[in-house]
């Protein structure tokens, strides 16, 4: 019982946002060697990399260092750090391992927009 308490905690800090509802624009649609590449590797994968050096505690589940890797955390990426209609999510990145500076919000709608590609076109 104790336990079960523990992981709702856990989980209920960890689901700190919620979904962007962001679309993939018809034009100009965000590519990942031209957006996604570099926005991970500015603000995320200091941490969230399998070669990060220290992790500041980032999950070892999430990493950030391939396309497919982004792909499968979509979802969870949208909700942390994404902005679109229904939300604007601010939860990462947190600052260390070389990220010294947050994303600015156009960023995080570039950001939501990217995803919503990424999910619309596998
Ligand atoms: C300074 C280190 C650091 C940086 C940089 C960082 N994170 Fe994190 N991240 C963490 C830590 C620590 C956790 C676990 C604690 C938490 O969930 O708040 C975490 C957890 C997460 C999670 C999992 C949340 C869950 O549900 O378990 C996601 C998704 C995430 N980060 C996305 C990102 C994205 C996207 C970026 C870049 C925009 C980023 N992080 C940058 C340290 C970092």
């Amino acid at each position: 019982m104790k336990r079960f308490a523990l992981m709702f905690t856990l989980l209920a800090a960890c689901t700190t946002g919620a979904a962007t509802n962001a679309s993939c624009p018809t034009e100009n649609a965000p590519s990942y060697a031209a957006f996604g590449q570099p926005f991970f590797a500015t603000y995320c994968t200091g941490c969230h990399s399998a070669t990060a050096s220290d992790r500041h505690g980032a999950p070892a589940s999430q990493n950030y260092d391939t396309e497919d890797d982004v792909r499968e955390h979509a979802g969870e990426i949208d909700a942390m750090a994404a902005a679109g209609p229904d939300a604007t999510n601010t939860a990462m990145p947190q600052l260390g391992g070389g990220v010294d500076h947050r994303p600015s919000s156009t960023e995080r709608e570039q950001l939501g927009a990217f995803l919503a590609c990424m999910s619309a076109a596998p």
